[in-house]
């Protein structure tokens, strides 16, 4: 059962609670001239997200298929997806493109840098490098740059089935699920590193309205002051180990 519900204009998160794991696997379509999907999700999600993706649009033409960084839950069902919608196009950083994309994916991908804009219409689109943040080399997020989304990936995983949207602060949250996946099989979820904290600080700059979160709730609110107090989070789930 996905649930759908708009978080932002015209940006659906369609989530799928597992509860073996009390986590959402969130997903996000853009309904626009070009629509765009923002994590093509596991492929046993698969055939519940094109029906859930069927209720907004015709999943045929679906244009860009982005995500974050190469792992299961953000690109495995890819090529379902390419198969699926013939004009979509894989859309990651160049650093993904590179080194997994073009050689797993069934149509080479955009890797996109800052300085490349990515429109689907009404909306506008920049993909920030973030490497090792959340995790993976090949790590980015996109930044809706019209109402000031942004994709976040696993930045603020929260563990629950918990509300589409929420105003209220996600730092506790996320700070109970990074010391739970620290004492488990899953420990080292996100590094810290000398660069964590400036790149949260210049993801913090851009002043999102809106955080896109992968697993949990997305926020509504002080998105800039949540990404700075975000590097202490790591650090501290990070160095606690
Ligand atoms: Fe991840
Ligand atoms: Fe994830």
């Amino acid at each position: 059962m996905t649930s759908i519900h708009e978080i932002a204009p015209d940006v659906f998160r369609l989530s799928v609670y597992v509860p073996a794991f009390d986590m959402q696997f969130n997903h996000f379509l853009v309904r626009d001239e070009q629509p765009l999907l923002f994590h093509a999700g596991l492929k046993a999600m698969f055939p519940a997200l094109r029906e859930a993706v069927g209720q907004l649009i015709d999943p045929a033409t679906l244009r860009h298929i982005a995500w974050s960084h190469f792992e299961s839950d953000e690109c495995g069902a890819l090529n379902e997806w390419l198969q699926l919608a013939p004009n979509a196009e894989p859309v990651c950083t160049v650093v993904g493109k590179l080194v997994s994309v073009d050689d797993f994916a069934i149509r080479p991908a955009r890797g996109l840098t800052p300085d490349d804009v990515l429109t689907t219409g009404r909306y506008r689109y920049r993909f920030y490098p973030s490497p090792h943040i959340p995790h993976g080399w090949d790590a980015g997020v996109l930044f809706e740059e019209t109402r000031g989304t942004l994709f976040c990936s696993d930045l603020f995983h929260h563990f629950g089935d918990v509300a589409p949207v929420t105003n209220s602060d996600l730092i506790e949250p996320t700070r109970r699920a990074m010391r739970q996946l620290q004492q488990g099989p899953l420990a080292g979820y996100m590094p810290y590193t000398k660069q964590t904290e400036g790149v949260l600080r210049s993801l913090a700059a851009l002043k999102p309205k809106t955080l896109a979160v992968m697993h949990g709730s997305s926020y509504v609110g002080e998105g800039d002051r949540l990404l700075r107090d975000l590097a202490g989070v790591i650090r501290d789930s990070f160095e606690g180990a």
